[in-house]
């Protein structure tokens, strides 16, 4: 994880936010690169989710809605964590991942393990017994501490203008569940995707951008008559599951782990999560829950408008179930690059090489001039600009091929063209690909051809040399 890190940083993409003034706590800004490999994510997201489907559409919602759309979907009253606080080395801890019992939002007690509920004597008693993991000092009682961030619309710091950065996108998609179905003529079963920012006070951020407080998520709610909703429930199991595995990642580094009943969020009826096997440990990379009916008959009671739907084949009115696949962009973007990386010998030289999907990385080919004379320079440059239409691309010119071809390397190139001598004989290039070491003598008329080729046939392949 350290030395990814470190590559990140190097080669630009991803920088610790407000660095000169030393940073802020888990906030991260993403570089040059990072910033196109983001895109990258979300663009095969958004093609996979929305574009090459005909029963999904897609939103922008705002961040900041309606206060009471919190308190409809239960985060006011429940998107909250067990905290507890050392009061010598004023450290904080979520207070089950120390073993201290903690209060549900009802008030129950709750053993810190299994999360079964406890007597509250029983849990006073076991209470009495912890001090700081860090110092030993003693420990505040836990109390519940709401994840949302809030802030405040307008001039006037009073209640009433009191709201929240969304804590996930979603709940933009069920409020304008309406909206969608009276101006897009779909119908059950159909989904509404959205990417954007969310918001959360974690109180244990950490592991570089997998938990942050100010994230991205790709988030679909896919509205289904409510006897289906199992049957779409495990369909999109395996759609999601199936995504990171298309895009590279080795599947024997994932997993699709069901929720135990005791896990569930407050508002769903099962939840599976794709899970990657980090440098740090098994980790959530995505979550799929079925959210039953919850939302929909949540907003409408606290809104008084009707959210149901009116099937006119069957002339049958119903509030759809949901099923919903929340994928972190971030938390994607880390994942590409650590499942990507790896460190090998070519003829006794170590070698970085990051196994990015051409789909996913921040350039696609880099063009070479093999010496900055005899018309080379010139030629790679009309070779590279004829390419940016299709493809990300850059130039480099400087350093031995040889340390051009590391430095593509390691920041995930697939493909490297390389202007030499005889192409200004007869027009061809050496098309050089990454995973397999292979050059290929392309004719320049044909390298847009056979770019494509290779990123539709990609297959991963590692420990070439
Ligand atoms: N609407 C459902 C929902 O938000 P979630 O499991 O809390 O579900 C979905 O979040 C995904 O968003 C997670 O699987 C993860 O990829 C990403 N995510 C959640 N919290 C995050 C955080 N603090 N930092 C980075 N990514 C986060």
């Amino acid at each position: 994880m350290e030395k990814v890190v470190s590559l990140c940083k190097r080669r630009g993409f991803v920088y610790p936010a407000s660095e000169i003034y030393g940073g802020l706590n888990s906030c991260w800004d993403f570089g040059p690169l990072g910033v196109e490999l983001k895109r990258n994510v979300r663009d095969a997201w958004w093609r996979a989710m929305v574009r090459e489907r005909d029963d999904v559409v897609g939103l922008d919602s705002a961040i900041l809605q309606h206060p009471r759309v919190w308190e409809a979907s239960g985060h006011v009253a429940n998107f909250s964590d067990p905290l507890v606080d050392c009061t010598k080395c004023k450290k904080r801890f979520r207070a089950d991942h120390i073993g201290v019992p903690y209060q549900s939002a009802n008030g129950a007690w709750l053993h810190p393990e299994t999360g079964a509920p406890m007597e509250e004597s029983e849990a006073r008693a076991m209470l009495a017994t912890k001090k700081c993991p860090e110092c030993e000092g003693a420990l505040t009682p836990p109390r519940r501490f709401n994840l949302m961030f809030q802030t405040f619309l307008g001039a006037v710091v009073e209640d009433a203008a009191r709201v929240y950065l969304r804590p996930e996108t979603a709940q933009g998609i069920f409020t304008n569940f309406v909206n969608v179905l009276n101006s897009s003529r779909k119908k059950p079963p159909f989904g509404i995707a959205q990417i954007g920012k969310s918001f959360r006070n974690e109180i244990t951020p950490g592991n570089f951008v997998f938990r942050t407080r100010e994230f991205e998520q790709g988030e679909m709610e896919f509205f289904v008559p409510p006897a289906d909703g199992e049957k779409w429930f495990d369909y999109w199991r395996k759609e999601r599951f199936a995504w990171y595995s298309k895009f590279g990642v080795r599947p024997s580094k994932l997993r699709l782990r069901d929720h135990a009943k005791d896990e569930l969020a407050h508002y769903s009826s099962g939840c599976s999560d794709v899970e990657y096997q980090y440098p740090f440990g098994w980790g959530e990379l995505e979550g799929i829950a079925n959210r039953t009916d919850f939302d929909l008959k949540q907003h409408a009671q606290h809104s008084g408008k009707d959210l149901s739907f009116f099937d006119e084949e069957s002339k049958t009115r119903y509030v759809p179930h949901v099923i919903e696949p929340a994928a972190g962009i971030d938390r994607a973007a880390l994942t590409f690059i650590v499942d990507a990386y790896e460190e090998t010998t070519v003829k006794d030289e170590a070698r970085v090489v990051l196994h990015l999907h051409p789909k996913i990385a921040p350039v696609t080919a880099a063009v070479f001039p093999l010496v900055k004379k005899e018309g080379m320079p010139e030629k790679a440059s009309e070779i590279e600009k004829e390419l940016r239409a299709n493809f990300a691309t850059v130039i480099e010119a400087n350093a031995s091929i040889g340390k051009r071809y590391a430095r593509q390397d390691e920041i995930g190139t697939p493909f490297c063209i390389t202007v030499d001598g005889q192409t200004m004989q007869d027009d061809t290039v050496t098309l050089r690909d990454r995973d397999t070491l292979i050059q290929d003598r392309v004719k320049t008329g044909e390298l847009r051809a056979a770019l494509d080729a290779k990123i539709r046939d990609w297959k991963r392949v590692d420990s070439v040399g």
